[in-house]
């Protein structure tokens, strides 16, 4: 074969359809989260009966597939009329009044101005009144009043509400007047398997991909990449940089070098934007940033730097940061100074925007 057969010729791309590496595709299927979804609709059954359903609450570390999971079961349920469904994302809308606002973008109600979210509600209430819903509040931990948490429980008559979240903790400590109306059932997402991680990965690059472009090697890069940090999110963005990669270099095929300077590029990534966090956590963040250090250095810095929290505050703090993915946390043993557990900025820490 000559030198320009191995050359993408002008006008050719590696891609078939970039689109479906966005981490907000939905795709056709999603595999290993059947029963998760199974879970989900037995939950909603009891609407096609004309019966109350089930509430219930997700959780698990994030890119394991809770939102795309629970939104393949709304796609499904959309074939039917007996039910109506409503989802939102409580990051992006974060209190009561933008929810309901939502709900009358939902039902196409145009004339909220000038209106208080009881008057709001009460008009989306009726209308879901008509039949049953289920209503998915993803990213849940990010409301800052639960207001219409106790409408959609007290005022729809029949309804699900599914809950997602990365922190199973914000539903513990949820008021037990509101827990013991919601009486959810808990369903955990669990990190991938590192077949099931390359499983997903490799469905999605049917969609994405002209066939055959990847070498083994370089998509067993990818894989255990994202495998290591559990998250799908990961290998999506390194298949995609990698190809994009290889393209620029006009290439067939994306090689283990194309899929090396794609981790190389992965630098410092986060799931979540810093402006999510609070001050307290910004600060302690801040500080991590600085050095890496002992959990008890780093506390004694944070209070010589004014931070207020005590300690067991503090360790909350740590956690979220742990499992949002800004921070790592690690656990040494032995030593001269015994167990200890040391905290450092993520390897990965770059905003998902930016992608
Ligand atoms: N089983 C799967 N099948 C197909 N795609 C998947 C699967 N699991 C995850 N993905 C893909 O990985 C990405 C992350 O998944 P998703 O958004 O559902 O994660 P999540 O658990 O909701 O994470 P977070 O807690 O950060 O919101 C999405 O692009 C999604 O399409
Ligand atoms: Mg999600």
């Amino acid at each position: 074969m000559g030198v320009f057969d191995e050359m993408l010729k002008e006008g050719e791309s590696l891609f078939k359809n970039e689109i479906a590496l966005d981490f907000s595709f939905q795709p056709k299927v999603v595999p290993y989260r059947e029963a998760h979804q199974k879970q989900i609709a037995s939950c909603v059954k009891p609407l096609f009966a004309e019966r109350n359903g089930k509430n219930m609450l997700i959780y698990g570390k994030p890119g394991l597939g809770k939102t795309v999971a629970t939104k393949h079961v709304l796609w499904e349920l959309e074939n039917y009329d007996e039910v109506d469904t409503f989802y939102v994302n409580c990051w992006q809308k974060n209190s009561s009044y933008k929810i309901i606002l939502e709900m009358c973008e939902h039902f196409d109600y145009r004339l909220t101005h000038n209106k208080k979210t009881d008057e709001l509600f009460r008009i989306v209430r009726d209308r879901f009144n008509k039949k049953g819903a289920v209503f998915v509040f993803d990213e849940v931990d990010k409301l800052e009043d639960l207001d219409v948490l106790y409408m959609v429980l007290e005022e729809i008559y029949r309804k699900s509400i599914v809950m997602v979240t990365n922190y199973k903790s914000w539903y513990d400590d949820l008021d037990t007047r509101l827990k013991s109306r919601l009486i959810a059932e808990v369903m955990e997402f669990q990190p991938y398997t590192f077949e099931e991680l390359k499983g997903v990965l490799r469905e999605r690059m049917q969609y994405a991909f002209v066939e055959g472009i990847w070498s083994e090697d370089a998509f067993n890069e990818v894989a255990q990449k994202a495998a290591e940090l559990e998250d799908v999110r990961i290998g999506l963005y390194l298949l995609k940089e990698a190809t994009t990669i290889a393209e620029d270099k006009s290439q067939r095929k994306v090689t283990l070098d194309d899929a090396r300077e794609a981790l190389a590029k992965l630098g410092h990534y986060t799931i979540h934007e810093e402006s999510c966090l609070s001050d307290d956590e910004k600060q302690i963040l801040d500080l991590v940033k600085a050095d890496q250090m002992k959990i008890g250095e780093l506390f004694k810095d944070y209070q010589d730097h004014g931070g207020k929290s005590a300690y067991k505050t503090f360790q909350r703090r740590i956690k979220k940061l742990e499992q949002s993915k800004f921070i790592s946390v690690s656990k040494t043993e032995g030593g001269s100074e015994g167990n200890t557990t040391l905290i450092g900025l993520r390897e990965v820490t770059k905003k998902l925007t930016e992608f």
